[in-house]
């Protein structure tokens, strides 16, 4: 069973012109999720492998929604608790609600739950070429800290970007 997440439960995140929920991820978000999943990522995510996520123990999928209409599908996270380290596997905002602020909102709910659970670092991987997301996680504090050559394939190596938990803020605003 996943801990719990208490914060999350339909609860208005982050200020923003318009206004979304940030919620658990259902089977019924699958299809929403790989709508943007197919057009968001260059190696899509699969139905069935987002399902596995739901079954795993470690593992989080956050989506975000909007709050008129109930069933927009806007965003998600997907991250890992392993020990004291969170690990941000996906994200991807619908194309149409990019540089408003949501993807940020997304990895700061990873972030303070991984704070309120005492992990003591962020870890992911971004394509060394996706120079849009690597902006992306600078903006919120993460470190290029290593590369991993031939990651994604031959050629396409990741960079490895960390951020410090422990001098988070906990706080939700910045
Ligand atoms: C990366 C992604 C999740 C960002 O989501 P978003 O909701 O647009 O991001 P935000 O609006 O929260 O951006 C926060 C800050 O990040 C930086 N940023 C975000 N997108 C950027 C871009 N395309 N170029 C440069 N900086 C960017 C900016 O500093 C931005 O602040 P600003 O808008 O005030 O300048 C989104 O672009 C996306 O879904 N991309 C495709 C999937 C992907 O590459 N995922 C990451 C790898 S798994």
């Amino acid at each position: 069973m996943h801990a719990p997440v208490r914060t999350l439960k339909m609860h208005r995140m982050c200020s923003f012109k318009g206004a979304w929920v940030v919620d658990r991820m259902t089977p019924d978000d699958i299809s929403s999720i790989l709508q943007i999943e197919q057009d968001s990522q260059p190696d899509p995510w699969t139905g069935g492998l987002f399902l596995e996520e739901l079954n795993r123990p470690q593992a989080h999928v956050l989506v975000a929604r909007t709050i008129q209409g109930g069933t927009n599908l806007l965003g998600y996270i997907c991250f890992w608790e392993v020990a004291d380290e969170i690990q941000i596997l996906n994200i991807s905002v619908h194309r149409s609600y990019r540089r408003k602020g949501l993807g940020r909102c997304l990895v700061r709910e990873a972030l303070l739950y991984g704070k309120r659970r005492r992990a003591k670092v962020a870890l992911l991987e971004v394509r060394r070429n996706n120079v849009a997301a690597r902006k992306f996680y600078a903006s919120a504090g993460f470190k290029a800290v290593g590369e991993r050559p031939d990651y994604y394939g031959p050629g396409e190596p990741a960079i490895l970007m960390e951020l410090d938990l422990v001098s988070f803020p906990q706080s939700k605003r910045k």
